[in-house]
């Protein structure tokens, strides 16, 4: 029987306390729903190739790889927050850009996922990589100047998507930047449409909801950005959201 996206997320809550210090439980949702893609050895060895991962998303990874970076200036001298680890050179490319006051924290729950980080990345006190739920992440508040959250949120079920938004939001320094970078509704005249929405619809049950709300709409009712803008690109399939928070 076919489960609404609702349905679903009613059974995978933020599995982890907020705060606590303990190491993460690994998420419902990633266990069975995203265990291929993350949490397999097997997995980490077939998606951790560039051309794949471009693959995936249609030849635009660089494109969208480098919106995020540019959100951080061509040197960072600041405090950076990276939300779950990404495949291909995403990492690399940021501590590439790392100044001598720069500082990057990448937080993943699944442990094979830091491990294979820890792999690609060259070793750098200025980088720290830490095992954390997203939704209950361990830092103080305003700890950080930026935080990406790059392809994150559309796996994440409705709850979890909403306490990571307010976690991002908490650990970001006011006057400080929320980067987020995901999938959008395509146009309708996009023809990759429909071809999305099966893949989506088989693969990655919560992702459809990107396409039916705005992600500022999962935002703590509480919480006034100081400014937040929104940019789609490759018809609309998409969107970039920086928030100044
Ligand atoms: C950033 S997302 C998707 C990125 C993109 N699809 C790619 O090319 O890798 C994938 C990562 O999110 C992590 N993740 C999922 N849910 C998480 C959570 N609640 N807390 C921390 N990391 C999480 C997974 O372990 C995985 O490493």
């Amino acid at each position: 029987m076919k489960q609404s996206a609702e349905s679903v997320a009613a059974l995978y809550p933020p599995a982890n306390p907020p705060h606590s210090k303990i190491d993460p439980a690994i998420p419902e949702y990633l266990q069975k729903v995203y265990w291929w893609a993350y949490l397999h050895p097997n997995a980490v060895r077939l998606f951790e190739r560039e051309w794949l991962v471009n693959l995936i998303l249609w030849g635009n990874f660089s494109r969208l790889r480098d919106l995020a970076l540019a959100e951080l200036g061509d040197t960072i001298d600041q405090r950076v927050l990276q939300v779950a680890c990404v495949y291909g050179d995403f990492t690399q490319r940021i501590a590439a850009r790392l100044g001598a006051q720069g500082r990057l924290d990448v937080v993943d729950v699944a442990p094979i996922q830091i491990d294979n980080l820890r792999r690609k990345l060259a070793s750098d006190d200025r980088i720290r990589l830490h095992r954390q739920d997203s939704s209950a992440l361990h830092f103080a508040d305003a700890s950080f100047d930026s935080t990406l959250l790059f392809f994150l949120l559309h796996e994440q079920p409705e709850a979890v998507r909403r306490a990571t938004l307010a976690e991002a939001i908490r650990v970001t320094r006011p006057g400080g930047k929320i980067v987020i970078v995901d999938y959008h509704s395509p146009k309708r005249s996009n023809p990759l449409r429909y071809v999305m929405k099966g893949i989506l619809k088989a693969l990655e049950p919560f992702a459809c909801d990107l396409w039916q709300k705005e992600i500022a709409s999962y935002l703590p009712s509480s919480f006034k950005p100081e400014s937040l803008v929104k940019s789609t690109c490759f018809g609309d399939l998409y969107q970039e959201i920086v928030i100044i928070r």
